[in-house]
C-alpha cells in the first residue's frame, strides 16, 4: 500500500516537472539535488582549511621554484637539454595558472600566519593578477622557444621569466630580509 501510493506521487512529481519543461519554464530548479561540495568560490563562505592553503600555495611555489633552478642549471651547460627545459617550463607555466586560486581572503601575514603573503596582494587584485598572468605568458613563451633548440633566444626568455618572478615578489612577498 505504502508503496503504491509512494510511487504514485513520485510518478506525478515527475508529470509535473515534465509539463513544467514542456511549459518552457527555464529549468531553474534542477540544481536543487546538486552534490553540496559543488559550491564555486565567491558563494556563501565555505570553511577555508588555512593550512591546506597554506601548504598548498608553498608546495606550488616551492615547484616553481625547482622547476626554475632546474632549467637555468641546464642552461649554463654548453649543450643544454632543450627537452629537459620546455618540460620544466611548462611545469612552471601550469603551476604559475594555480596562483590565483591559493589566495583566499584572511590568508595574509597581517592575520598572523606562517606566511610571506603581503595584504596588498588582496589590496589590488587586479595588479596580483596581472602579475600571476605575466608568470604564465613568459613561461608558455619559454616552451615555445625551448623547442627552437636556440640557447641565446631560451637564455634570454628565461631572464624575462625571472623578472615575472621578481616583478610579483617585490610587491607582493614579504621581503624577510629588510
Ligand atoms: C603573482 C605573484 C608571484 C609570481 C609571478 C611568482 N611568485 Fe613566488 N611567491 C609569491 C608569493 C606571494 C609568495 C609567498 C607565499 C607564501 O608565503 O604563502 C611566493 C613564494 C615563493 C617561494 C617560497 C615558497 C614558500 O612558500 O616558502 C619561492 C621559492 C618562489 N616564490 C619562487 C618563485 C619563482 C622562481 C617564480 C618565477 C618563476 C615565482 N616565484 C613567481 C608570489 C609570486
Amino acid at each position: 500500500m505504502l508503496r503504491k501510493s509512494a510511487t504514485r506521487l513520485f510518478l506525478s512529481a515527475a508529470l509535473a516537472a515534465g509539463l513544467a519543461a514542456c511549459s518552457g519554464g527555464a529549468p531553474a530548479d534542477a540544481p536543487a539535488d546538486a552534490p553540496s561540495d559543488a559550491a564555486t568560490p565567491g558563494d556563501v563562505a565555505a570553511p577555508v582549511d588555512v593550512q591546506a592553503v597554506l601548504k598548498e600555495r608553498h608546495d606550488n611555489f616551492e615547484g616553481i621554484g625547482d622547476s626554475f633552478k632546474a632549467l637555468r642549471g641546464e642552461l649554463e651547460k654548453d649543450a643544454p637539454d632543450f627537452t629537459l627545459i620546455a618540460a620544466k617550463a611548462s611545469d612552471i607555466n601550469s603551476r604559475a595558472l594555480k596562483i590565483e586560486g591559493h589566495f583566499p581572503a584572511g590568508t595574509s601575514v597581517d592575520d598572523g600566519l606562517k606566511t610571506e603573503a603581503l595584504a596588498t596582494i588582496w589590496q589590488q587584485p587586479e595588479e596580483f593578477k596581472a602579475a600571476s598572468q605575466k608568470l604564465v605568458d613568459e613561461s608558455a613563451k619559454l616552451v615555445t622557444l625551448a623547442g627552437g633548440g636556440d640557447k641565446a633566444a631560451v637564455g634570454a626568455q628565461a631572464m624575462a621569466m625571472g623578472g615575472a618572478c621578481k616583478g610579483c615578489h617585490d610587491k607582493f612577498r614579504l621581503d624577510d630580509k629588510k
